[in-house]
């Protein structure tokens, strides 16, 4: 497969792999290559470390923009682009990680009719594994002698024990920015791809999670299905907030032009409850709506004064079931609104189009965020409102986000299945008196950067590097 990088990034010391990296590419009108950066704790993580450290991040093309720019050997220092074929990405991204995986640890089939492992899946676990040998051998030819290698998550599970084989020198981690299934859902699994998934993760020295729940639940999965977790140490890292990057950023002048945009569309002296997600089936964004609802019905007082602002941001539309979300999503927000919309409100605010300093600006005048998932590996939003907001915020919070365990003596706590308990909370949250709003999101937003990303990925690195070689 080809790739781009020059020899200069051969024998890095430090090597990331992740499906998606820090940079992609669009072909433009004029036949251009146009280059964009993304953001996220890893980005800044490994930029702690400095350029002297030799690191080097392996990541796939996803797209033809990027698959294109491999091709004329464009590149960015330190970015080794994986030109894995169409086909077999979108099998091993669309098909398994996102179909089979993301839904294994999130809880999410709808058992009656799902799953079915049939010679479909086996043709893409086929791709799957591929795509992950494609990363193992990129990055045995990158590592220098003893290099460190952190692998990312779920669509990199053989890539440990497939680089074990290749390079027993290397000193090997893992991370799941996921759940982790409880043993009777990782059962529904074919026996051999537990196993085979098991023994790709336990390929490495040491595997990383957000909470101990999720270690747990690993470690529960090894011991009924792989005789244990062997030599590799399971280690706990709750990601925190990058308190330092928020602030600067939610105060720049285009967060404070769409504040004021987003208070005009608000209406002059109504509270909000916020929410801004990516649309992933897990987060639960249609029990939000039902229960906002539920809120305009037991408390008739509310209407009028309050809007819920809704940011839902499009993630792997690829995937029809989550096309199928967002109209849900679309519609039951049109129906509250044509039900209890006035000509003076709009109960609901729904924005679908992705703009990051309009939802700092939601951060900052929110008076509750509503982060109701299913299931969710940490939920960032939920760290980050608190260290944003302007005045204090209430945070209604779902016991089965990782964040619950970092943040859940200040937030309010809802099982996001039950409709009218999350109504209530939202009730809660708006009659909190202010100052007892204000010294929750004082102490949430202490949780929330306990564990900044830089320091979050130093330690995973330094855990690794303390490991001897066996
Ligand atoms: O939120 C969990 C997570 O696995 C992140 O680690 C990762 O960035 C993202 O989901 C993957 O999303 P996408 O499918 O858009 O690349």
């Amino acid at each position: 497969m080809a790739s781009t990088h020059d020899t200069a990034a051969r024998a890095a010391e430090v090597l990331v792999a992740s499906n998606r990296g820090p940079v992609s590419y669009e072909v433009r009108e004029d036949g251009s290559l146009h280059a964009k950066r993304g953001g996220g704790g890893l980005v800044s993580g490994l930029s702690a470390i400095g350029p002297e450290a030799g690191a080097l991040w392996v990541c796939s093309a996803l797209s033809d923009g990027d698959r294109e720019a491999v091709r004329r050997g464009v590149g960015e220092e330190g970015v080794r682009m994986l030109a894995v074929p169409a086909d077999v990405h979108e099998d091993a991204y669309n098909g398994i990680a996102n179909s089979v995986l993301w839904f294994v640890h999130h809880l999410l089939y709808q058992t009656p009719l799902e799953p079915a492992f049939d010679a479909e899946f086996r043709r893409q676990w086929a791709s799957y594994e591929a795509y992950n040998r494609a990363f193992a051998e990129a990055l045995a030819e990158d590592a220098a002698d003893g290099a460190a290698v952190l692998v990312q998550d779920y669509h990199l599970c053989l890539v440990p024990g497939m680089l074990r084989e290749l390079r027993p020198d290397l000193r090997i981690g893992h991370f799941s920015h996921t759940p982790w299934a409880p043993v009777d859902y990782f059962a529904l699994l074919p026996a051999d791809i537990r196993e085979q998934l098991l023994r790709g993760m336990l390929g490495a020295d040491r595997l990383g999670f957000l909470t101990r729940r999720w270690a747990d639940a690993f470690t529960a999965c090894c011991t009924e299905f792989a005789g244990g977790p062997g030599k590799t140490r399971i280690g706990v890292h709750g990601l925190g907030a990058d308190a330092d990057f928020l602030r600067e950023r939610s105060h720049r002048p285009d967060v404070d032009e769409r504040m004021a945009a987003l208070r005009a569309e608000i209406g002059e002296g109504r509270k909000a409850i916020v929410r801004v997600d990516r649309t992933e089936l897990s987060k639960n964004i249609v029990r939000g709506l039902l229960a906002y609802r539920q809120l305009l019905d037991d408390h008739p007082e509310w209407r009028e004064r309050v809007v819920h602002v809704a940011f839902a941001y499009p993630s792997r539309q690829d995937l029809a079931v989550y096309r199928d979300y967002m109209a849900e999503v679309r519609r039951l927000s049109e129906e509250i609104n044509d039900a209890y919309g006035t000509p003076g409100w709009t109960p609901v605010l729904l924005n679908l189009k992705d703009d990051f300093a309009r939802s700092l600006a939601a951060y900052r005048l929110a008076d509750v965020a509503l982060v109701n998932p299913i299931r969710d590996g940490m939920n960032l939003v939920a760290k980050e409102v608190p260290v944003v907001s302007d005045e204090g915020c209430a945070l209604v919070l779902s016991r089965e986000a990782g964040a619950y365990w970092e943040l859940r003596e200040d937030a309010i706590t809802v099982n996001p299945y039950d409709v009218l308990e999350t109504a209530r909370a939202l009730h809660e949250g708006l009659t909190m008196k202010p100052e007892e709003r204000a010294e929750r999101t004082k102490r949430l937003s202490a949780a929330a950067t306990a564990l900044p990303p830089a320091q979050w990925f130093l330690d995973q690195l330094n855990a690794l590097r303390e490991i001897q070689p066996s």
